[in-house]
C-alpha cells in the first residue's frame, strides 16, 4: 500500500489506466487468492506455472477520511484468467458495516458482478462498458473477468464501510461460480463446495 496525502475538494482523473491522483493503490498477487477458487488442484498448478508474484488485480482509492459521511472512490482492475474453468475473480467481501453499499461502473473489458445475501439469495450481472450496478447493503460481492482484457471498474462507497473477506471463506466459497461455457461466453452454476452463510449477528 502507498498513501499520499489528498487535499479536498479534490479533482481527479478516472480512466481504464486507474486514478490519476489517487490516495491510496494495492496490489493483489496470486498466493492471495488460496481458497477462493473451487478447483484447488488448478490454483497450485498455477501458483506453480507462475509463481508467487503473479499479478491478479490492482486497486486505486480516492479517500481522506474513513467517517461514515465520507466517500471511498476507487477503480479496480481485474486481470483477465481461469483458474480451472473459473473465471478470474477478486477475493470478494462483505461490508464489515453489512448495510453499507456500493456502486459499481464498468469503465472497460467485459465482467460479471457476482453477489450473494446471506440469506441465500444469489446474484451474476454482466457489466461492460457503460454499465453500473448498485449493490444494495447486505450483499457480499465479488468481480469476475469474463473477457480477455483487464476488467475496469469504478466504484463508491461509504468510507467506514470496511471489508469483511472471512464470511465467503467460512462458507465454503460464494453460492455461484462463474465459469466458461465452452463458446467464448460465461455461465452461473452452483458452487459444490458451498455450504450457506452463517447468520452472524456481528455484522450490523
Ligand atoms: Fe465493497
Amino acid at each position: 500500500m502507498t498513501t499520499a496525502p489528498v487535499s479536498i475538494p479534490a479533482a481527479f482523473t478516472v480512466s481504464s489506466a486507474g486514478l490519476g491522483g489517487r490516495s491510496d493503490n494495492y496490489e493483489v498477487f496470486l498466493p492471495r487468492l488460496a481458497g477462493v477458487y473451487s478447483d484447488d488442484g488448478a490454483f497450485e498448478n498455477q501458483l506453480a506455472q507462475r509463481g508467487a508474484d503473479e499479478l491478479v488485480y490492482t486497486v486505486d482509492v480516492h479517500s481522506y477520511d474513513n467517517g461514515p459521511g465520507s466517500l471511498t472512490i476507487g477503480t479496480s482492475t481485474l486481470l483477465p484468467g481461469k483458474v480451472g474453468e473459473e473465471f478470474a475473480v477478486t477475493r470478494g467481501h462483505l461490508h464489515a458495516l453489512a448495510d453499507r453499499a456500493e456502486l459499481y461502473y464498468c469503465i472497460s473489458g467485459r465482467g460479471v458482478m457476482l453477489m450473494d445475501t446471506l440469506g441465500g439469495e444469489t446474484r451474476a450481472i454482466e457489466m461492460t462498458p457503460g454499465v453500473a450496478v448498485h449493490v444494495p447493503g447486505h450483499w457480499i460481492h465479488r468481480s469476475v473477468n469474463v473477457g480477455d482484457e483487464p476488467f475496469v471498474t469504478l466504484f463508491c462507497y461509504n468510507g467506514d464501510a470496511g471489508q469483511d473477506y472471512e464470511v465467503i471463506a467460512a462458507a465454503g466459497g460464494m453460492k455461484t461460480l462463474v465459469v466458461d461455457d465452452g463458446a467464448g461466453g460465461w455461465r452461473a452454476v452452483t458452487n459444490p463446495n458451498h455450504t450457506g452463510y452463517a447468520l452472524d449477528t456481528t455484522t450490523a
